[in-house]
Order: C-alpha cells, then sequence, then structure tokens
C-alpha cells in the first residue's frame, strides 16, 4: 500500500513551532507529508526543519518549480490537507478563494478532504469576522476544527489554542480512514462520555485499579466536541492523555464518585456514554492509615459492591436522551462474544451497546478497536477494525440518527 498523502499547510501564527510536531507524527504514522509553508509562517520556523523531518522540499510560492506545475499537482495529489495553524488572516484568504501562495492555491485545487486548524488570540477567534469565515468554510464542506483553551502567547487565557499535536494527529488520521466522520451533526447538542478505570482504595497509598487506558472514551469525547457538541468527560484514571480541545473534563478516582459526576452531568444532557471501566466492587473498608505488614498473614480482603452507574442512569433517562453502554467480551467456550453483548443490551436497558473483543491483543491498551453495536430496537451493526476515533463517529452517527 502506498503511503497516504498529506499536504501540512502551515500559515504564520506562533503555533506554527508546534506543526513540526505535528509533522514528526504524521511522518513516523507511515503518512508522505509535503509541508506546504506561508511566508509568514517561515519566520516562526525555518524550511530546513520542515525539509528535514518531511524529506521533501519545501516551498511558499507559485514560481518556484514551475515546470511540475506545483500549485495545482500538491493538492490534486493529496488524500487530505491540513492546515495548522490556520490563522485568522488564512481562513480570510482561504473563504476569499485566493490563490496568490502555494498554500491558498493549493486549497482551491483540491478535492481530498480539507482539515482546518485554527490558532490565534481569543478575540480574533471570536470576532463575527472570523465567526462567518468559519461558518462559510464549513457550509463548503471543510472541518473545521474547534480550537482548545487555555493559555495563548501573551498572558490571555481562552479559546484559540492550537490543539494537542497528538490530537489533531488522530483526527487527521480519522479523515484518512472516513472521510465524512466528522459532520457538524451534534451541533446544539450536550453529550457526557466516562473514560478510564476506576481506583477503589485500600488504604491512603493502595487501590484496586484495572488496565483500562481510557483512549477510547477520549476518543468518543474528541470526535463528539468536533462534531459540534458540548462535552463534559468524567475520566477516571487513563494512560497520560491531554485534555482534549474544547472538552470539559471532570476527574475522578472511585466509582463512587465517578456515579456523583455522572448524574451531575447527565441532567439535561441529550446523550450520555458509558465508556469507563468501572470497578464492580471496592473494597468494604477504607483503611484511615496505611496497612503495615508485622509478620502474620495477612487478613483477607473484604469487597461490596458498587453500583451499577449505568443501570441507574438508564433509570434515571430523561425524555429523548440516549444512553450508551460498553460491554467488554471475551466470550467463551459456550457462548460467543455478540451473545453475550445481546445479553447485556437487554440486562442493562440501555439504547445502544459497543460490544468489544478483549484479551489478547484486544480493546484494552490497545489504539484499534472493533466490535458491534447492537440497538434496543433490535439493530446490529458491524464496526470493523479501526481507530477508536473511527469507532467514535460510527457511535456518534448512531447516536445523532436517534437524537434526529
Ligand atoms: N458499568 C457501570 N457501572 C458498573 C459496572 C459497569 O456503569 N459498576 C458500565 C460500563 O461503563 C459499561 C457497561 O456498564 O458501559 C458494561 O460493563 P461490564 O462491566 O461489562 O458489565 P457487567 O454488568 O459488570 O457485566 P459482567 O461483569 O457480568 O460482564
Amino acid at each position: 500500500m502506498t503511503a497516504p498523502k498529506v499536504l501540512l499547510g502551515v500559515a504564520g501564527g506562533i503555533a506554527a513551532y508546534k506543526s513540526a510536531e505535528l509533522l514528526r507524527r504524521l511522518t513516523e504514522t507511515g503518512h508522505s507529508v509535503r509541508v506546504v509553508p506561508t511566508e509568514s509562517a517561515l519566520q516562526f520556523v525555518g524550511a530546513a526543519t520542515f525539509e528535514a523531518l518531511s524529506g521533501q522540499p519545501v516551498h511558499t510560492g507559485v514560481f518556484t518549480d514551475v515546470p511540475s506545475v506545483q500549485h495545482v499537482r500538491l493538492g490534486q495529489e493529496a488524500d487530505l490537507v491540513v492546515v495548522a495553524p490556520a490563522t485568522a488572516d488564512l481562513l480570510a484568504r482561504a473563504v476569499q478563494g485566493r490563490a496568490d501562495d502555494l498554500l491558498t492555491g493549493s486549497l482551491l485545487v483540491a478535492r481530498c478532504p480539507v482539515f482546518l486548524v485554527p490558532a490565534m488570540h481569543t478575540e480574533m477567534w471570536e470576532h463575527p469576522a472570523t465567526r462567518a469565515n468559519v461558518a462559510t468554510l464549513r457550509e463548503r464542506g471543510s472541518i473545521v476544527m474547534e480550537p482548545a483553551s487555555g493559555r495563548l502567547t501573551g498572558k490571555d487565557t481562552g479559546p484559540g489554542r492550537l490543539p494537542d499535536p497528538a490530537e489533531i494527529a488522530e483526527l487527521a488520521r480519522l479523515l484518512l480512514e472516513r472521510a465524512d466522520a466528522l459532520p457538524r451533526d451534534l451541533e446544539g447538542r450536550r453529550v457526557v462520555v466516562s473514560a478510564g478505570g476506576t481506583r477503589e482504595p485500600l488504604d491512603p497509598v493502595r487501590y484496586l485499579g484495572n488496565r483500562s487506558s481510557g483512549r477510547q472514551g477520549y476518543a468518543l469525547a474528541k470526535v463528539a466536541a468536533q462534531r459540534g457538541a458540548r462535552v463534559t468527560l468524567v475520566a477516571g484514571h487513563t494512560a497520560e492523555l491531554a485534555d482534549p480541545a474544547a472538552v470539559e473534563v471532570v476527574k475522578v478516582g472511585s466509582a463512587l464518585e465517578m456515579r456523583e459526576a455522572m448524574h451531575a452531568a447527565a441532567k439535561g444532557a441529550d446523550a450520555v456514554v458509558m465508556a469507563a471501566a468501572v470497578a464492580d466492587f471496592r473494597p468494604s473498608s477504607l483503611a484511615e492509615h496505611k496497612i503495615k505488614k508485622d509478620g502474620s498473614e495477612p487478613e483477607a480482603l473484604h469487597l461490596a459492591l458498587n453500583p451499577d452507574i449505568l443501570a441507574e442512569l438508564v433509570a434515571a433517562r430523561e425524555p429523548g436522551q440516549v444512553v450508551v453502554g460498553f460491554a467488554a467480551e471475551t466470550g467463551d467456550a459456550t457462548t460467543d462474544v455478540l451473545e453475550y453483548g445481546r445479553r447485556k443490551l437487554a440486562k442493562k436497558g440501555c439504547d445502544l451497546l459497543l460490544v468489544n473483543w478483549v484479551g489478547e491483543g484486544g480493546a484494552f491498551e490497545n489504539t484499534e478497536n472493533q466490535g458491534w453495536l447492537l440497538g434496543a430496537d433490535g439493530g446490529e451493526t458491524v464496526v470493523p477494525n479501526g481507530s477508536k476515533a473511527l469507532l467514535a463517529s460510527r457511535l456518534w452517527d448512531a447516536v445523532a440518527a436517534r437524537l434526529a
């Protein structure tokens, strides 16, 4: 298989320095990347950096390498165009259909997915001119990422930060897997997603935990936010994952804390997805001080049953609210994964259940995932193997269809 061709446009903002890391991530995951910066981007990062990291020449204007008609060829050949950062000026020029440099010329020619990742000061992002430009670009089919909030170049904070390069790379890969993975069909919706594993404390330093990385729940939150939803992510323990852009993150520890956070967030939400690996049991008592060894046989550990948060959310479901569960199954000698999934859907009473096969090489700690999406209406869809973001996009398709 030939490497997917990505055209990485870089506009002239301070966040341009992060495009070098994005480039690295894209090349390391097997993409062939051609970097097309604007003249002003080169004020921030030298062409040599992009050339060395991409292994390809770097030009900004339409008058270099004229015989190969670059300003047409690069856009035509690309499987994906990513512009990160996309400044307010670049967005405005894209709206006008300018073609006065290689990047804007390529944008006019590209017929592949165009993924624009804005980064600018909050005032610029919120200005009616930029709002209108973003709306126009989205209407025309470009995917314009919601920026992250946080510290900007100066002392100011607010929306406008370039999202984490790992998140941009993850969504870029998603668009190569599925060009229509990020429609704005959750605009005006509020969704809640749980992720990661809970930690059930035994004493001040010890806990019972599980192997959940939280990646699937984080992917769900990222994809929902980029489809226009207001997202609350209730996160237990995860691998080291950066907060997704445009997502409110609520960190919790134990199942009981997750239960409280989920009930609070679910009020008035359009959809609630339990992707967390909630511990079924917790130590029945929490030692006030660290448990010490004294040479004698250790005491047996007594466990208490945790509440089933998903079942409680189903019981408290508001009219029209869509509740989604996950089932991690290994199957056994008598019953296969799908059959266990069907039984769990019936038992839990949720609207949708995503059934994963787990075990050696299965979903946990893995970047890929596959399974079946079962509906209370009897619908069964195979979710083929792909990134966790791809699975997330399929799940939100089903949720959006139920909300419509
Ligand atoms: N879940 C939950 N609260 C729990 C346990 C699980 O909300 N205390 C949710 C999970 O987030 C997931 C779904 O329930 O969405 C399925 O979890 P699972 O552990 O597979 O189901 P169980 O009912 O525990 O079934 P079993 O252990 O028998 O497979």
